[in-house]
């Protein structure tokens, strides 16, 4: 088991994360229960901006909401001054509640609403990436009716597969994101973006070649590719375009033996490949942006659970479920992502027992992990699962009626809690019954009345 960000074992045998024992917070804020290792996403922010501020002076990392949004996260973020990734109306919205200075938002997605365009276009959000000709000419008419110009950068697909999950590939020609690199058409789109459209000015170009990529080549065959680009659109347009996004998407470690590339070795890389390719083709250096989603807040979250039945199939395998499961991580089932976990009461036993950790739901596919070593497993245990923070809160649903899970800070001891779980009456809060079906219908208090009385 490899211990993550502040991570330590108690005298106790307890697993505490930022000074806090993890079996505390179970029993204080119920479980399953989202953990934020607040000093360890810090940590991460700082070394991305130290090393993207080192290597390429004038950059700016841009933090991808999708991975883990919420109103805190969105100040911590800020705090760290990095900028921020939204995707939709609500990650925006999000952001702008908890006050996310909007120069530094940045606005994705293949399929923008006109209402979604016309908040960011209103709030003057940074920027906006334009992925496809629909949504270029639809902000085009927004901006122009709203009397606004509009800073964009366009979405290109560089022609890139790497070496991931095929659900989270998207630098491929064939991705619904984005304009093909080097296509007639999308050089008629870039044409038109910078001269015919007067409340449009581009800035620049973005791609995002896919997610949990552990191999350094293919983020530098991606640079060279936009830079290549960058240089055939000054050379047959005349333009010479001022900045170049080159998202996110490194990989973390979620098993113990998973070495993932440091900021540092990323920002390098960038760096070289871009400065060289620059002055091989003779053009000015862009200002360069990366946006970082899961290895910035992947490895500072822990998922707890409490074991509830342990289960023997002789001969076949040993279930231990736990009271949570597809609902709060969807990410086993969705992409076969392998997760390390450890008991967070017994953290310093020896494992020796295989298990099987399942889920709540009702699917057999509902397995967290497949095949774990852990000590002894008896119901009541507290499993703390590694590497979730993120893409599972921002993934969640509620399969089975299940109500979101809580997630709180820790730091230097403290805890606070940043999302409050989820209640039975928050379920059907949007539930509407028509007249024509409202015969009877209890109220949450004689609902309650009555479990009691039982
Ligand atoms: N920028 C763009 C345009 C993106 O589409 C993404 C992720 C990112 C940045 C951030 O990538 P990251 O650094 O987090 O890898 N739900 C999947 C991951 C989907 C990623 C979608 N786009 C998963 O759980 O593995």
């Amino acid at each position: 088991m490899r211990l993550r960000g502040t991570m330590s074992i108690d005298q106790r045998g307890h697993l505490l994360i930022g000074g806090c024992d993890t079996v505390e917070l179970a029993h204080q804020y119920g479980t399953p229960l989202y953990v934020i290792d607040e000093a360890a996403l810090r940590q991460k922010a700082r070394e991305y901006r130290r090393a993207f501020g080192h290597y390429i002076p004038g950059s700016e990392v841009i933090y991808a909401g999708k991975a883990l949004l919420t109103s805190a996260i969105c100040r911590i973020i800020d705090e760290e001054q990095l900028s921020l990734d939204v995707v939709s109306g609500g990650e925006l919205y999000t952001a702008l509640v908890a006050d996310f200075p909007p120069e530094r938002i940045y606005f994705h997605g293949n399929n923008k609403s006109p209402s979604e365009l016309a908040m960011a276009v209103t709030h003057r959000i940074g920027r906006i990436v334009v992925d496809n000709l629909h949504e270029l000419k639809l902000l085009q008419e927004i901006a122009a009716a709203l009397g606004a110009e509009v800073k964009i950068l366009m979405r290109i697909t560089p022609g890139i597969e790497t070496n991931t999950h095929a659900y989270i590939q998207t630098g491929q020609f064939d991705s619904k994101f984005g304009f093909p690199l080097g296509t007639e058409e999308t050089m008629a789109a870039i044409e038109c973006a910078a001269r015919r459209m007067p409340n449009i000015r581009l800035m620049g170009l973005h791609c995002h070649i896919g997610s949990q990529v552990m191999d350094l080549r293919s983020f530098g065959l991606a640079a060279e590719y936009m830079v290549g680009f960058m240089a055939k659109i000054r050379d047959e347009l005349g333009l010479e375009l001022e900045e170049l996004d080159l998202g996110g998407g490194l990989g973390i470690r979620y098993r113990g033996d998973d070495e993932p590339p440091e900021p540092e070795e990323y920002a390098r890389i960038i760096s070289q490949t871009v400065t060289s390719a620059c002055s091989e083709l003779n053009l000015p250096i862009p200002k360069i942006m990366v946006e970082p989603g899961r290895s910035i807040v992947g490895e500072a979250g822990t998922t707890l659970y409490t074991v509830g039945a342990v289960k023997d199939i002789p001969n076949v395998r040993r279930y231990v479920a736990v009271d949570g499961g597809m609902t709060d991580n969807p990410r086993v089932t969705l992409y076969q992502a392998v997760y390390e976990a450890c008991l967070a009461n017994k953290a310093a036993e020896e494992p020796r027992d295989l298990v099987t950790v399942a889920g709540k739901c009702c699917e057999s596919g509902d397995v967290l992990i497949k095949d774990i070593m852990l000590p002894p497993v008896e119901p009541g245990d507290i499993l703390a699962v590694f590497s979730t923070g993120a893409y599972n809160y921002s993934m969640a649903s509620n399969y089975n009626h299940l109500p979101r899970p809580a997630m709180v800070t820790v730091y230097q001891g403290m805890s606070e809690v940043i999302v409050e779980r989820e209640t039975y009456a928050d379920l059907i809060r949007l539930d509407r019954i028509p007249p024509r079906l409202a015969a009877s219908r209890k109220t949450a208090a004689e609902i309650t009345k009555s479990a009691a009385a039982k």
